[in-house]
């Protein structure tokens, strides 16, 4: 019966298992990573010290809570195609490619990291997109779209502020 339903899932959408499973494979690569990028921008919420603490402190939290809202819109993705998402940190760490942030590092360093891992975020959702593109998935395409646009305005925006 499972096996029927996943099989409905993705045939109403126009491309095959194969198909889907290739994309949510790329959407788990984006799940997991986001979901260790999530954490460490709590880490950096909690741990910033300095001048433009007050700054940082703030925009941090404002990027960990879209950050929870842009994992949560993934991982439901993965679902609505009919396959299961990465679901713990075992997972997560076991499988992300962006790492962990060790040690104390100065507010500077702390948006150096965020705009470094947006950056490699950035490139696996160009991968889902690319692979949403090639097999017609236009959901996927158009989620993907939206995190892309507005994660890029981010990054935009921690560059212009690591320039002060
Ligand atoms: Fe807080």
């Amino acid at each position: 019966m499972e096996t029927q339903a996943k099989e409905k899932a993705y045939s109403k959408l126009g491309f095959d298992k194969e198909e889907a499973t290739q994309i949510v494979d790329a959407l788990n690569t984006l799940l997991c990573n986001y979901s260790v990028v999530y954490q460490k921008i709590r880490n950096f919420h909690w741990n910033v010290v300095g001048g433009d603490f007050f700054d940082v402190h703030e925009k941090l939290e404002a990027e960990y809570l879209h950050a929870a809202e842009t994992i949560d819109s993934v991982a439901e993705r993965i679902r609505i195609l009919g396959f299961k998402p990465m679901s713990t940190l075992a997972a997560y760490l076991e499988h992300a490619d962006i790492q962990e942030s060790e040690g104390d590092l100065s507010s500077n360093e702390m948006i150096k990291a965020v705009i470094a891992d947006y950056e490699l975020l950035l490139s696996f959702m160009v991968d889902v997109a690319d692979l949403a593109i090639d097999f017609g998935d236009i959901g996927t395409e158009t989620l993907m779209r939206h995190l892309i646009v507005r994660t890029e305005k981010r990054h935009w925006m921690f560059s212009a502020f690591a320039k002060k």
